[in-house]
């Protein structure tokens, strides 16, 4: 380049993994999602994926920004291919199905289902979903599950769990059925609602990347993270948000 005397030429971080703005890691996410994405009290995005992206980012030497996205053609990959960031981070579950179009990173937590009503509900279990509205979120592996397994009940879609959480609590659901650690945010935020009924469907959470366009950097943080599970600083951000 052109730089004047005395400044550094010493490349941006990152400019090995083809990054959108150099030194940043531009991360799609869709929020809120909590514990994994949300604003706190200063509208700030936290949660345990952006933590945990953000001590990997630390790591790389990268800063991280944060674009909120719809979850559905987050985990299409239409997003990811679009080149509207270099990764998505989004309690995505990594599945067959999604692999078409993406590459997950390792997996970094582990997930299952679960069941939400208010707490003066007559349905128990999923068997009392007949004839019920029954709230999920657009693309995801909960809708998925219901579909499947919630016979007979009438499955209305969100786009997330900004709409999911207040359409239940103005009455307009009977029933969440989503990953088990936003149903149990939702739990301890409001004794109304409780989880009537989990299920072990073994899932397990990975950052998503346009496939076969990521490579290095998929590898870099495969590698952040694998060192971040060794030095106690993963554990650190799973006590801050995971830990029941
Ligand atoms: N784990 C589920 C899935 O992959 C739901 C993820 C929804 N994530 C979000 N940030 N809204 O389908």
């Amino acid at each position: 380049g052109s730089s004047d005397a005395g400044s550094s030429d010493a490349p941006a971080a990152g400019d090995e993994y083809g990054l959108i703005e150099a030194g940043t890691l531009t991360v799609c996410s869709d929020v809120p999602y909590p514990p994994f994405e949300f604003e706190d009290d200063n509208g700030k995005i936290i949660g345990f994926d952006i933590d945990l992206l953000t001590a990997i980012a630390e790591k790389l030497d990268l800063k991280v920004t944060v674009q909120d996205v719809a979850f559905d053609p987050l985990q299409s990959g239409a997003i990811l291919v679009s080149g509207q960031c270099d990764i998505g981070a989004s309690a995505m579950t990594i599945t067959e199905e999604r692999k078409a179009n993406i590459d997950f990173s390792d997996p970094y937590v582990e997930s299952l289902q679960s069941l939400l009503v208010r707490t003066d509900s007559d349905i128990k279990s999923i068997d009392d979903l007949d004839g019920k509205n029954v709230g999920v979120q657009q693309g995801t592996t909960g809708e998925t599950y219901a579909t499947e397994n919630a016979k007979g009940a009438q499955l209305v879609q969100y786009g997330g769990d900004g709409e999911l959480w207040p359409a239940m609590q103005a009455g307009q659901i009977e029933a969440i059925l989503q990953d088990q650690p936003v149903n149990y945010e939702h739990e301890q935020a409001d004794s109304d609602y409780k989880i009537v009924e989990t299920y072990p469907t073994d899932e397990s959470y990975g950052f998503a990347f346009a496939k076969g366009e990521k490579d290095e950097l998929r590898e870099a943080i495969n590698k952040a993270l694998k060192e971040l599970q060794d030095d106690g600083g993963y554990q650190k951000i799973y006590d801050e948000y995971l830990a029941a």
